[in-house]
């Protein structure tokens, strides 16, 4: 019979460089699932710094295991989580393998905390979350700061035309966010190669966005950022569950297109966000009326107005609408952000005054 044991064993094998011992006398095996038909899975937890070079040392473990009687299938998946400071035996953390109901709501040195969310993907709250960003830290002087919080699939290196970025630390291991149009930006983007993007399960995206608000250098010491936007992942999953239980969130906006479909899923991410006691500080219809850049002509290729009528049945504010326009889905090509209408940004701060 497969057990965990004969696992851990065969897994002492594997030697990490960088802590100079095995992977298991380094506490940095966990959560094993051993399956009856012969399917084990379990994690190693690596520096988030080191993720991408420990591909050999995952391919390793996998193949000990391999070799083992009656092993059918081996899934060894890289966590970006340090490793816990208590050293529970495997099994014990199965229920909240990275210990997340242990983590603090944070505590951080930033004033106003903004997330823009969607219950539908696609429907651009990346790049309205960039625009927002940037117009914020120009019109008004304000220090600005840019979360990137979808680890999925981060957009926020190329919006703010910072890929290729790679992360720079304090001497406390802070990461240092890049300023780019003078905001502070931080993407799960600048870590993790893409082609070589660790899985994430759920316990692991929300120790993940933890963090990102955690183990950021929002501002210096005895200051503090004055606004951070969020951008969200798509939907009601495992980062807004973080958001809401362990980040101080000021409120969130609601990103949608004028699709009755994006609208109900609109009204997913509402519910959503209710439950979980974060203020919506209101709706932005984006792609709503498309402007033709030959001859000014306005026409309304998704329909249009359907997020304000959404926001007047939810009693929530309409912060304004958003073009389709071809200029601003090059310009997000291109790594900069659109120039978004001063009265949504109006609307926005009056919003969380
Ligand atoms: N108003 C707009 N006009 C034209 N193109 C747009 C507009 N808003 C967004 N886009 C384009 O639509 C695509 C999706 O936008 P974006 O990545 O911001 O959406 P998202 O909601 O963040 O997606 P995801 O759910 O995958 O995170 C991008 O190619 C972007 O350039
Ligand atoms: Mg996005």
């Amino acid at each position: 019979m497969l057990n965990q044991k004969d696992i851990l064993k065969a897994l002492e094998s594997v030697k990490d460089p960088s802590a100079g011992q095995d992977i298991v006398s380094a506490g940095m095996v966990s959560g094993m699932q051993i399956n009856a038909d012969g399917q084990v899975l379990f994690m190693i937890e690596v520096d988030p710094k080191a993720g991408p070079e420990m591909e050999p040392l995952r391919q390793q473990a996998e193949s000990a295991v391999a070799k083992l009687k009656d092993v059918q299938k081996v899934t060894a998946v890289l966590t970006a989580e340090k490793a816990a400071p208590e050293k529970a035996p495997a099994n014990d953390r199965s229920s909240d393998p990275h210990g997340m109901g242990k983590n603090p709501r944070l505590e951080l040195p930033i004033k106003k905390i903004i997330a823009v969310a969607s219950g539908k993907g696609g429907v651009g709250k990346s790049t309205v979350a960039a625009a927002i960003a940037k117009k914020l830290a120009k019109n008004s002087q304000l220090k600005v700061g840019l979360l990137d919080a979808d680890i999925y699939g981060p957009s926020q290196p190329k919006l703010m035309g910072l890929e290729g970025h790679k992360p720079e630390f304090t001497d406390e291991k802070k990461i240092i966010p890049p300023v780019s149009y003078g905001v502070k930006t931080m993407s799960i983007g600048f870590m993790v190669d893409e082609a070589k993007a660790l899985i994430w399960r759920g316990p692991m995206v929300q120790t993940a966005v933890y963090q990102l608000f955690r183990d950021v250098q929002w501002a210096d010491e005895g200051e503090e950022l004055d606004v951070l936007i969020v951008d969200m992942p798509p939907g009601t999953g495992d980062a807004q569950l973080t958001l809401a239980q362990k980040v101080p969130v000021t409120g969130a906006i609601i990103v949608s297109t004028p699709q009755d479909i994006a609208l109900a899923d609109a009204r997913k991410a509402y519910e959503m966000f209710k439950t979980t006691n974060v203020p919506i500080l209101g709706i932005i219809e984006n792609m709503s009326t498309h402007v033709c850049t030959n001859c000014g002509h306005e026409e309304h290729i998704f329909g249009h107005g359907g997020a304000r009528a959404e926001a007047e049945k939810l009693g929530v504010p309409f912060l304004g609408e958003i073009p389709l326009s071809a200029d601003i889905r090059a310009k997000a090509d291109g790594g900069e952000p659109f120039e978004i209408d001063e009265t949504i940004i109006t609307a926005l701060t009056n919003s969380i005054k």
